[in-house]
């Protein structure tokens, strides 16, 4: 089975309302999937359809091999789920919980009993088994949660939002959690606003917003389509402003004249594809400062106070090994360096707010 999961135009409307709308994506299976997208995008809703909680109102799925609509026990007998709001019976115990969960999907005695003991410890909640679920804290609820969804060794893990509001260790056992889950050969569904955490662990990301696919691809694959975007968009606005001035110079008669000219290449030059680079150089001196202003690959050098040096640079991919020999050339000491790539959190915005723009421009 090469994915996990694969949908047909999925969708499901309430009243008038799209929730979802005709979705399709196919997640790898033995993979990690983020699932993300801005409060209300239908996350929830996908992942109750893909779960068989609630029914599509139209469009298909394959989950784990097996059509939601026609095989929906054979779905549920695969997956397993941690939902947004734990679901646990709140006056049963921790054990008792999972004891019914285990009982549900009929797993023998002894296997019920080792599975338990062994996830409660991996998770770290065995300390409270015979608590009473609405005595726990959230944190607690959630790694019950987490258990009772696991008891069954499902090949899907659904996750929504399973680290909201947990402290950061317990955070960490989670992540090793559906790493190590993932290691087994289980798919994993994370949707999450964490963006630390989705670029942490997940293969491949879709976006969602108002019930639409954005973006889907890779954490690197996403980047790369913004760093191109933006590629893109300078070269257009730099043609745009010299066909302006162009213009402008025709009207007035301005004579051909040198100033024209190096205005024109010094915006040109502004507008070409660059990237930021910033060092940290222990023994910076200005014999040094003055001979990097002078690499023809370095466009802009600005010094901050720190003593850290961030520069515009050509954008090819040996441009910063280049200036490295060259700082090294001069017998600088780098301490630090960095380049600047937008972060999931850049793409996650640019994605989610040109669809808005385009859903207005259209509506
Ligand atoms: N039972 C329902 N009846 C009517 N509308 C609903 C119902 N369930 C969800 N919706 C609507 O569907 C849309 C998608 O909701 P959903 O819960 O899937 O969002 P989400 O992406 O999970 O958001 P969040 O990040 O806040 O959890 C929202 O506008 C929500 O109000
Ligand atoms: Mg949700």
């Amino acid at each position: 089975m090469k994915y996990a999961i694969e949908t047909f135009d999925l969708t499901k409307t309430y009243d008038d309302f799209t929730a979802v709308d005709a979705l399709n994506m196919k997640i790898d299976n033995k993979s990690i999937f983020g699932f993300l997208g801005p409060n209300g995008a239908g996350k929830t809703t996908t992942i109750k359809m893909l779960t068989c909680l609630v029914q599509a109102t139209s469009g298909t799925a394959n989950v784990a091999g097996y059509d939601i609509a026609t095989n929906p026990n054979e779905v549920r007998e695969k997956i397993g789920m941690v939902p947004q709001l734990v679901s646990l019976y709140s006056d049963l115990t921790v054990r008792e919980n999972i004891d019914l969960c285990a009982d549900f999907y009929g797993l023998p005695e002894d296997l019920k009993a080792s599975r338990a003991e062994e996830l409660m410890e991996l998770v770290d909640i065995k300390y409270a088994q015979n608590k009473i679920v609405k005595q726990l804290s959230g944190g607690m609820k959630q790694k019950a949660s987490v258990v009772a969804s696991l008891i069954h060794q499902p090949e899907i893990l659904f996750l929504d939002e399973p680290t909201i509001g947990l402290d950061p260790t317990t955070k960490r056992v989670l992540w090793d959690l559906v790493e190590e889950l993932n290691s087994e050969g289980r798919t994993i569904i994370l949707c999450s606003h964490d963006m630390y955490e989705v670029e942490l662990l997940c293969d491949e990301i879709g976006i969602i917003n108002g019930g639409i696919l954005a973006a889907f691809d890779t954490p690197r694959g996403l980047k790369d389509t913004m760093i191109n975007e933006q590629k893109n968009k300078k070269s257009s606005k730099n043609s745009e402003v010299i066909e302006i001035m162009d213009e402008l110079r025709k009207e007035e008669g301005v004579e051909d004249s040198a100033a024209y000219d190096q205005l024109k290449e010094k915006i040109e030059r502004k507008n070409r594809d660059l990237k930021e680079l910033s060092v940290m150089i222990s023994n910076l001196d200005e014999s040094m400062l003055n001979h990097l202003n002078n690499v023809p690959g370095i466009h802009e050098i600005v010094e901050h106070d720190s003593g850290r040096l961030v520069m515009d640079i050509d954008s090819s991919d040996e441009s910063v090994s280049q200036i490295i020999s060259e700082i090294i050339g001069q017998g600088g000491n780098i301490t630090s360096i960095s380049t600047k790539d937008p972060s999931l959190e850049d793409v996650f915005m640019s994605v989610t707010t040109k669809y808005k723009k385009e859903g207005v421009d259209d509506g």
